[in-house]
């Protein structure tokens, strides 16, 4: 073996230098740049059983290119499906991150148990022991499901050969090395190898790869940004540890919308996939309380009814505070604000909680007239009439602006058995006989004084 030859990565993007230095050139982060070792030599390859097969790619015509072979992979979860734009693109390399105990492996030991391909699991976090308990949990059959514990990406390979799986699951990519390069698990180069190891071989085979990547604390997949360039799919899976409720995203997809999400409840049993999220969002309770509000908000194409806490109490310290969970806090900031200045509403010296039953964060702005008429009913201590709920943004000037889709949402309401849902004035409803009673509202006092009168 030759010289063991050393490169500086940049731990934060995964950019190279030469030498040592304070601040990445790429990133601008300090501090991040760190010595690894490398060896260049032979340069790591995913080799094919006959070196025939390996065809040189040439151009061809854009219309010259056959589109029919994109069939997708059905994974018999729907959640999952519709994240990924329709299930599996062969070929592709997906990567799903979250937090530790979130229940990355979980899900994919599960989609793998389930799936009607031959899949691979390769894992090198647990034994196979260890994953056949998490497997009599699940309790689904896997005739097709083989477990593999190793790491380095030469063996995984060689087994592949031999197995000929139509799927294979990586947990972790963070555990992987490859025999070309000396530094150890989990380092920038190492990850960088494997993973474009992975991408030839899927390229190569059709055979799409499924990556498990950790998330630093500050929520970035440990490792390289490049990770995440890299792949095809990126796939976050989240939610409060506390919470049964876990969310899947897309973050990035070069085969669908980023906008789906795929919501499933963490059992005893693995997780289940829940279909109708609306229903478990809201609270069922016997008596109305004051403080709480259905907003109907729509996430990806999907629409869906949360329910809105609010607590306004007055500040026993100076300076009152301001709490979210699920909520932009600057954006809570802002509407009371709003409410302060349009609405006559004193809440300047009151402590406002503002929260997002189910343990879930939401960006649609249509959500505000619902935090507005929460924080109202706290503030009044009036309980909102049953069977309301409500869609729309609040303005800086306390008018209520219409927002997108404002149909879809009123049926989802109205499935749901709402009896009135709120939206604003300027919302064109181009439903017609339904019976949910629609009231249109211009500014915030309209709709306090629909409220508490
Ligand atoms: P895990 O999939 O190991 O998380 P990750 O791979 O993201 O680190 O999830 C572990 C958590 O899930 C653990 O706290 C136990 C819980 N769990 C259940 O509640 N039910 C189950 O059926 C299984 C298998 C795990
Ligand atoms: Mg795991």
């Amino acid at each position: 073996m030759s010289k063991v030859k050393t490169s500086f990565f940049c731990q934060n993007c995964g950019a190279q230098y030469a030498k040592w230095q304070g601040q990445c050139n790429s990133c601008k982060e300090w501090n991040t740049i760190a010595e690894e070792i490398i060896q260049k030599e032979e340069k790591s390859v995913w080799k094919s059983a006959s070196s025939e097969t390996k065809k040189n790619s040439k151009p061809l015509k854009i219309n010259e290119i056959d589109s029919t072979q994109e069939v997708r992979m059905d994974t018999r979860d729907g959640e999952l499906n519709r994240v990924l734009g329709g299930g599996i693109v062969p070929g592709s390399l997906i990567l799903l991150g979250g937090e530790p105990g979130i229940g990355k492996s979980t899900l994919l030991l599960q989609i793998s148990l389930k799936l009607p391909y031959k899949t691979l699991y390769v894992s090198g976090e647990e034994s196979q022991k260890q994953i056949k308990m998490r497997a009599e949990r699940i309790t689904t059959n896997g005739d097709n499901c083989y477990i593999l514990t190793e790491t380095k990406t030469q063996n995984i390979f060689r087994q592949i050969q031999e197995i000929e799986p139509e799927i294979v699951i990586i947990d972790s990519i963070q555990t992987l090395h490859t025999e070309y390069i000396e530094a150890s698990p989990g380092t920038i180069s190492q990850i960088r190898e494997t993973t474009a190891e992975l991408i030839k071989f899927a390229k190569e085979t059709n055979i799409p790869v499924i990556l498990i990547g950790h998330i630093t604390k500050d929520g970035n997949i440990a490792g390289p940004k490049i990770l995440e360039h890299m792949v095809d799919t990126v796939l976050q899976f989240e939610g409060d540890r506390n919470h049964v409720y876990r969310i899947l995203r897309s973050l990035k997809n070069r085969f669908g919308s980023t906008a789906e999400l795929g919501i499933y409840e963490m059992l005893g049993s693995g997780l289940r996939e829940v279909s109708n999220p609306s229903e478990i969002l809201i609270s069922h309770k016997d008596a109305t309380l004051s403080g709480t509000a259905i907003a109907s908000t729509l996430e990806g194409m999907r629409p869906l009814m949360i329910e809105i806490q609010a607590l306004v109490s007055t500040a026993v310290y100076g300076t009152p505070q301001r709490s979210t969970t699920g909520y932009n806090a600057k954006r809570l900031n802002m509407i009371l604000a709003v409410l302060e200045k349009r609405a006559g509403f004193r809440l300047g010296t009151k402590d406002v909680f503002l929260n997002i039953t189910g343990g879930i964060s939401i960006d649609d702005p249509a959500i505000d007239l619902a935090v507005v008429a929460a924080i109202l009913s706290s503030n009044e201590d009036i309980p909102i009439g049953e069977g309301y709920c409500f869609a729309g943004e609040v303005g800086l000037s306390g008018e209520i602006r219409p927002v997108n889709r404002v149909d879809q949402r009123i049926q989802e309401a109205e499935k749901l058995g709402f009896s009135t849902i709120f939206v604003s004035k300027y919302n064109k409803i181009s439903l017609k006989n339904s019976f949910i009673k629609i009231r249109l509202v211009a500014k915030i006092e309209d709709v306090a004084s629909e409220l508490f009168g």
